[in-house]
């Protein structure tokens, strides 16, 4: 197989289509084992600051992007030079529509864009968490429009990316990879291709298990954090600490994993992977329980973050509406600028409706980034911490590193605890 050889000989030229969150840090893998890499993208801004050395992702710094370039790193929209490629990953967002189903828009688009110039002997693997067949029903057909025919003139495989964005112990090499094809020599050629750059390639025996696994990882997630979200609500109803309680289960050295509750449950992939599997599951007359349970749960978790501060506030004597609230945290998780799916949307948009007057504080996201689903909140400027007692109450939905959480116990007057910050009771702290 001439592909193979290529990629022995180290020859091979990597096609990275979509440089977002997952296909930036992939190329720069790559690059950075001598491999020549195109990165391909339908924004036009994005390929405009690569090329000037800027980034765009607060945890690739621009030296990162200025290294790329050194060594060879060639973004571009311009989607003829996919046919110099000898494997291309396609790493496009995977999104719902607005009725919880899933979006193949950017997956479709991508494999269209490639049809014309698709060639003998090529790889394409998809990237994108996605549900079991979607390489086989939704990207063979597509691509076969270009007349060649999938695992004899060109080859196909599906690896699911592992990235936790701002995990200091692991980066793209060191994640074990999945790789899974449907023919054993996509599937050879695949794991070499990844074995170059990463240190433990996972080969599975189809695209389908490949697909499956990745759902399995982040249903895992979803459902656990909805166990100790619920955990939560039923036992500060017992006036039990639920983070005294965790940490004691967590001194089990086996068989327990620490999962910690929240305001809600964000991010751009576990709140939405596990639709995908709901979705597909549909389709064979079976249903997905614990997905939708967890769903339920993780959904209602602002509501009672809502429900706990008004009756914060009402057992000080007063309502919400017309009330001034804080909310430090907009982004999803901890230390991180990416606010997609934060339940701090759905926070400030509960608040409102009942009439409190929001501003927000995030180190890490200092303007609110234009959003599809949240377009009312872009521009909002982060409010500074030392103004925390000019508000009625502080809500804290995100538990950045970075923050004096003593200073802004000091400085605040009332405090809606949502993660667990404060451990020791306070009279002006209320765990949410
Ligand atoms: N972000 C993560 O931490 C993470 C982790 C694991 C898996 N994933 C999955 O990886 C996939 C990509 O996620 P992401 O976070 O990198 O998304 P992203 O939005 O950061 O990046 C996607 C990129 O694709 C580009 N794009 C969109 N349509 C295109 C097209 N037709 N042709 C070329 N480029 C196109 C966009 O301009 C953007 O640069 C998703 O399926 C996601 O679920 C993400």
């Amino acid at each position: 197989m001439e592909l193979l050889e290529r990629i022995e000989r180290g020859e091979e030229i990597v096609g990275v289509l979509g440089l977002g969150y997952v296909g930036l840090p992939l190329a720069a893998a790559f690059l950075r084992k001598g491999v020549k890499v195109i990165g391909l993208d339908t924004d036009a801004a994005k390929v405009d600051s690569l090329l000037r050395g800027k980034t765009y992702i607060q945890h690739i710094p621009d030296e990162v992007i200025r290294e790329c370039l050194d060594k060879g790193f060639q973004p571009t929209t311009d989607f003829r030079r996919a046919r110099e490629c000898d494997a291309i990953l396609i790493c496009v967002p995977t999104p719902l529509t607005a009725n919880h189903e899933p979006d193949m828009t950017y997956v479709v688009g991508s494999c269209e864009s490639l049809v014309p110039y698709l060639r003998k002997d090529q790889m394409i693997v998809l990237e994108s968490t996605t549900y079991p067949g979607t390489t086989d029903e939704v990207m063979r057909p597509i691509l076969e429009r270009s007349g060649l025919k999938a695992d004899r003139d060109f080859w196909m495989a599906y690896s699911p990316e592992r990235e936790d964005p701002n995990n200091p112990d692991f980066e793209t090499v060191t994640i074990p990879k999945v790789v899974g094809a449907d023919h054993p020599d996509a599937l050879a050629a695949a794991v070499a291709l990844y074995g170059r750059v990463i240190k433990r390639v996972v080969p599975v025996s189809s695209t389908r298990v490949a697909e499956a696994s990745k759902i399995l990882e982040n249903t895992f997630r979803a459902v656990n954090i909805a166990l100790v979200n619920e955990l939560k609500i039923v036992f500060n109803r017992m006036g039990i600490d639920v983070w005294e309680v965790i940490d004691a289960a967590a001194t089990k050295p086996f068989g327990f994993m620490r999962f910690t509750p929240g305001p809600g449950l964000g991010g751009h992939c576990i709140p939405i992977d596990p639709f995908y599997l709901t979705w597909k599951a549909r389709e064979y007359d079976v249903a997905s329980r614990f997905i939708e349970t967890a769903g339920e749960v993780n959904t209602s978790m602002p509501h009672w973050v809502v429900m706990q501060t008004m009756e914060a506030f009402s057992k000080r004597g007063r309502g919400l509406a017309g009330s001034k609230i804080l909310m430090v945290g907009l982004a999803y998780k901890k230390n991180v600028d990416d606010a997609r799916e934060s339940p701090s949307y759905k926070l400030w948009e509960l608040l409102e409706h009942q009439g409190v007057e929001v501003s927000y504080h995030d180190p890490f996201i200092p303007v609110v980034p234009p959003s599809r689903e949240h377009g009312q909140f872009a521009g909002r400027i982060s409010t500074p911490l030392d103004k925390a007692g000019d508000y009625d109450a502080v809500l804290i939905s995100t538990d950045h590193d970075g923050i004096d959480w003593v200073d802004l116990l000091e400085r605040a007057k009332l405090v809606i605890d949502t993660r667990g910050v404060y451990r020791k009771p306070h009279p002006k702290v209320v765990k949410s």
